[in-house]
């Protein structure tokens, strides 16, 4: 696996399955309050053409067409866009859907672009956060993001703890497979995203004045909905950068 076509072809297969993980698409009504009050802080006020790169399944972009928000999700996988539209129509909300790379977005000026677990599958994370710069001369950049991988070994020592109890409760995977090693070194951020390193990177793109902000009032709600052995392990730490 390597190129951009395998990558699609993944996230096609993965679609099926995507929602059914809760660390995707949370389904207690507490948690997905906590998410909203985060999305609505982070974004400028109602109503904006927001971009959501790597749209995926549309968690952001159905919080923030909810908020009444205009939002256009962009994914490279016509299967992912494909459950998007479908949660979109259920609930009724308009939610405008491009197939494409997140490095090449639709030549709009929005008010707002964000991501939520994208830029670690990306070839060139800087360049696509450049990109985005250029559709958003003006706007609000939004990354929501969580601490794993190799940046920091506490994460690791919990998620390896994490992963034991979802063993023993036979808890499905997350996904339908994993990348390949191979691919996860081919990538800038594939082995794991640090705070610190976003930020950089959203500066050297020409976005302004940075904010990191923790989500702690999703990490607790997400953390009461657990049952008690998951509860003292805990869940990642998940985190914004924002940027004018
Ligand atoms: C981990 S999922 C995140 C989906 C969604 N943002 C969420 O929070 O649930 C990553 C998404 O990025 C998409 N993706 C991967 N590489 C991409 C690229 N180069 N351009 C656009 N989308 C891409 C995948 O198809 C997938 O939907």
């Amino acid at each position: 696996m390597g190129t951009i076509d395998d990558i699609r072809r993944y996230w096609d297969e993965d679609a099926a399955t995507y929602d059914d993980a809760r660390r995707h698409r949370p389904t207690e009504p507490a948690v997905m309050a906590a998410w909203t009050a985060a999305v609505e802080a982070a974004l400028p006020p109602a109503p904006t053409e927001v971009l959501d790169c790597g749209a995926g399944t549309g968690f952001l972009s159905l919080i923030a067409a909810r908020l009444g928000h205009q939002v256009t999700a962009l994914d490279v996988s016509p299967e992912m866009l494909g459950r998007l539209r479908a949660h979109a129509a259920a609930e009724g909300l308009e939610v405008q859907t491009v197939v494409g790379l997140a490095a090449e977005p639709p030549g709009r000026d929005f008010g707002a672009v964000m991501e939520r677990h994208l830029l670690w599958t990306l070839p060139d994370p800087l360049g696509a956060l450049t990109s985005w710069r250029a559709v958003a001369p003006a706007g609000r950049l939004v990354l929501v993001e969580s601490v794993w991988g190799a940046v920091d070994p506490i994460e690791q020592l919990r998620s390896a703890a994490s992963r034991i109890l979802d063993r023993l409760r036979k808890t499905p995977p997350e996904h339908h497979a994993e990348y390949s090693d191979e691919l996860l070194r081919s990538l800038p951020l594939g082995l794991g995203t640090h705070p610190g390193t976003l930020v950089s990177l959203a500066a050297d793109a020409g976005w302004r004045t940075p904010r990191l902000r923790r989500l702690r009032d999703v990490e607790w709600a997400e953390r009461m909905a657990l049952p008690i052995a998951e509860r003292l392990v805990g869940t990642a730490p998940r985190y914004l950068v924002v940027a004018d």
